[in-house]
């Protein structure tokens, strides 16, 4: 059967993102419930947006085909997504579109996913979870309930990169661990 095998990773490529320093934590939090966990980062995938017609003329772009293939390399994903105008980051709606095509079954069906956010606003981000959670459910993910999201995320880390509160320390790491579960579950 093997490890559960995890990729985690942001959405954002921006080099200080602190979704980035949630989807390391959750990594490692993956792994030490003991997932095998490949952590991606978003800026060594740079997409063109979405376009149809570039896609008819010279199919899905070398880095998107890249992005889809690390997908369908592992059963479950963890994501920390930051929220934009309340809903999910373009960046990651747009590699889970590309990821998406010509079907979505490839990449999704059958997949579980653990989410989670962060930002400097009051909610953490939790408004831009409901639509991952929708986008990823109508395309074939199981995605499980525990998720956790991160407000005020600036002043929310140590400078070790840890969570400074340590309740929420250990959702982040719940949520590592249930969706570790889960895959483990779907494995058998
Ligand atoms: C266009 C835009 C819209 C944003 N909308 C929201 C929002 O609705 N809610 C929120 O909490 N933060 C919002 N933010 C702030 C982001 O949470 C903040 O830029 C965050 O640092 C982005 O995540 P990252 O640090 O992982 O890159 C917005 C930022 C941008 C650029």
């Amino acid at each position: 059967m093997g490890a559960a095998r995890i990729v985690a990773f942001a959405g954002s490529a921006r080099k200080d993102s602190f979704n980035k320093k949630l989807i390391r934590l959750a990594a490692r939090a993956a792994e030490a419930a003991g997932a095998q966990v490949t952590l991606l980062d978003l800026r060594d995938y740079p997409m063109p947006l979405y376009d149809g017609d570039l896609e008819a003329a010279e199919g899905i772009p070398e880095p998107a085909r890249r992005f889809k293939q690390a997908l369908i390399d592992h059963d479950g994903f963890l994501i920390s997504s930051p929220e934009y105008n309340s809903s999910i980051s373009p960046a990651l709606k747009n590699a889970i579109d590309w990821a998406s095509r010509p079907a979505p079954a490839e990449a999704y069906q059958g997949k579980a996913a653990g989410l989670m956010a962060a930002s400097p606003g009051a909610l953490g981000g939790l408004r831009g979870l409901v639509h991952v959670r929708s986008i990823l459910g109508n395309i074939g993910v199981l995605v499980i309930p525990d998720q956790i999201a991160i407000s005020r995320a600036p002043d929310a880390f140590a400078p070790d990169g840890s969570l400074k509160d340590a309740a929420q320390q250990a959702a982040v790491e719940k949520v590592a661990r249930n969706l570790t579960a889960l895959v483990e579950k779907l494995k058998k």
